[in-house]
């Protein structure tokens, strides 16, 4: 592979919200994730799992979150309060614009964006989703470790011809997950993965984001 290969696949990857139904082959899931695995982490503690959730338990799932989305509060296991300032604030509003232009929502059409929020609950429609958990008492540290992998496991996803969307709203009703998939308390819900066959019709997928100049993120110092 040459560095301009990697460049290829670190730029084909973006966020899909839009799926075909089609399931994708098991071989291929466990491919990624095999993939994955080889994300480097402090002492290699590896501090993540994934629970694969697919067809119609996923859509089962994603309607319990939006009849919850209606009646209760969200609960993350790690809060989402962040109110970004500034250039962080200038770059959401840059990101949610070209989604909602790409979706034709204009900006005073509440219940538009409402419905575009609450598709993040079914995962987009997408055939599958990996929920992606912190293992319990972790911290920012293994936070990051963990975005790692989930990065890896989205090229790897991508490598593989498949659209994927990284979604903290997934995260927002952890209680319900773990109730709905049998799992105990304990390990920390950070996001969810939405991932399938990309519908190229759906017109969120021509939302096209940028990036800050490398002069904005990049210091270098004298030798
Ligand atoms: C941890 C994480 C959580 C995200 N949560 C959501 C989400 O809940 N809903 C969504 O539509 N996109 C979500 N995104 C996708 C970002 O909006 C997207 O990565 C960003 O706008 C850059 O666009 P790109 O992925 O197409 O390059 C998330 C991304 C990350 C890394």
């Amino acid at each position: 592979m040459t560095p301009k290969d990697f460049d290829t696949l670190v730029h084909s990857r973006r966020s899909v919200r839009g799926y075909l139904p089609d399931p994708v082959d098991d071989a291929v899931i466990t491919q990624a994730v095999q993939t994955a695995l080889w994300t480097p982490s402090n002492c290699n503690v590896q501090p993540w799992s994934l629970h694969l959730v697919s067809g119609a338990n996923l859509r089962a799932l994603g309607a319990a979150m939006i009849a919850q989305a209606s009646t209760g509060q969200p609960a993350p296991d790690v809060p989402m309060d962040t109110a970004y300032q500034d250039v962080f604030r200038s770059r959401q509003i840059g990101a949610a614009k070209a989604l909602y232009t790409a979706m034709e929502i204009a900006r005073d059409d509440h219940q538009g964006r409402t419905d575009a929020f609450l598709r993040n609950l079914d995962a987009f429609g997408a055939p599958h989703a990996f929920f992606v958990f912190l293992p319990e008492g972790f911290g920012t540290r293994e936070a990051a470790d963990l975005g790692g992998f989930v990065q890896t496991l989205l090229l790897a996803l991508t490598a593989q011809g498949l659209g994927s969307c990284p979604q903290g709203a997934l995260s927002l009703y952890p209680d319900l997950v773990r109730d709905h998939l049998g799992l105990p308390q304990g390990p920390q819900l950070i996001c969810g993965i939405a991932f399938g066959h990309i519908d190229p019709d759906h017109p969120s997928n021509t939302a096209r984001t940028d990036r800050a100049a490398l002069t904005d993120i990049l210091t270098r110092h004298p030798a």
